[in-house]
């Protein structure tokens, strides 16, 4: 697949089939593509957590935020929970500042989900005290992203923000989840 269609495809997911496991050694060749990313100077302080266990997966989800603009949803319902998360660690013992590593192989590890046919979301909406302690987390480690992960159960489509301007993703009538973007005439400034 073609970098474009791959980016294109790797739209934020939020439904799953819960019961279609991702396992382990997916997670570990997923996190490689993160390990092999660019890092400022080089430096490399990201640390993994990965869960594909039912009961660690579900300690995650008590502790992470759903689509802030779908108001009136409180997230995947049991049945449509991702199988697998990626925990993405800031270890300080190497640098205090991770710059935008963590960004950068999320993207790696995100754009290699899609290319398997899964999908996940990325997640900075995390209770990061609590999941801290709930996975007994030495304190050197800083929670920066939560990657949840596992097969699509819903469909996505990309929108041209429209003239009143609102990036807000929705859902229609049909359940399909847009996401508006803006358009690239609006994005390249000619200075
Ligand atoms: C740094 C970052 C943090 C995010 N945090 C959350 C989050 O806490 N919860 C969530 O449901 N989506 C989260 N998202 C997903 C965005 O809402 C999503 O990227 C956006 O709606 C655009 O959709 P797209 O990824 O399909 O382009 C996050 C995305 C990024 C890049």
């Amino acid at each position: 697949m073609m970098i474009r269609d791959l980016i294109i495809k790797n739209r934020t997911y939020r439904r799953f089939k819960q019961y279609v496991a991702v396992d382990r050694e997916t997670l570990r060749e997923l996190v490689d593509l993160g390990r092999l990313s660019a890092s400022a100077a080089n430096m490399q302080p990201l640390k993994y957590v990965l869960s594909c266990e039912p009961a660690r997966n579900a300690v995650i989800f008590r502790h992470v935020g759903w689509a802030g603009y779908l108001r009136d949803w409180p997230g995947p319902a049991e049945g449509e929970r991702p199988s697998a998360y990626i925990i993405i660690l800031g270890d300080t013992e190497i640098s205090e500042f991770t710059d935008c590593d963590h960004g950068i192989a999320a993207q790696s590890i995100l754009l290699g989900a899609a290319e398997r046919g899964l999908a996940g979301c990325m997640i900075g909406t995390v209770r990061r005290k609590e999941l801290s302690a709930a996975l007994e987390m030495p304190p050197r480690y800083k929670i920066l992203l939560v990657l949840a992960l596992g097969e699509p159960a819903e469909s996505v489509a990309l929108e041209t923000v429209g003239p009143d301007g609102s990036i807000e993703y929705w859902r229609d009538a049909e359940d399909v989840h847009h996401v508006p973007k803006r358009p690239l005439d609006e994005v390249i400034l000619e200075i």
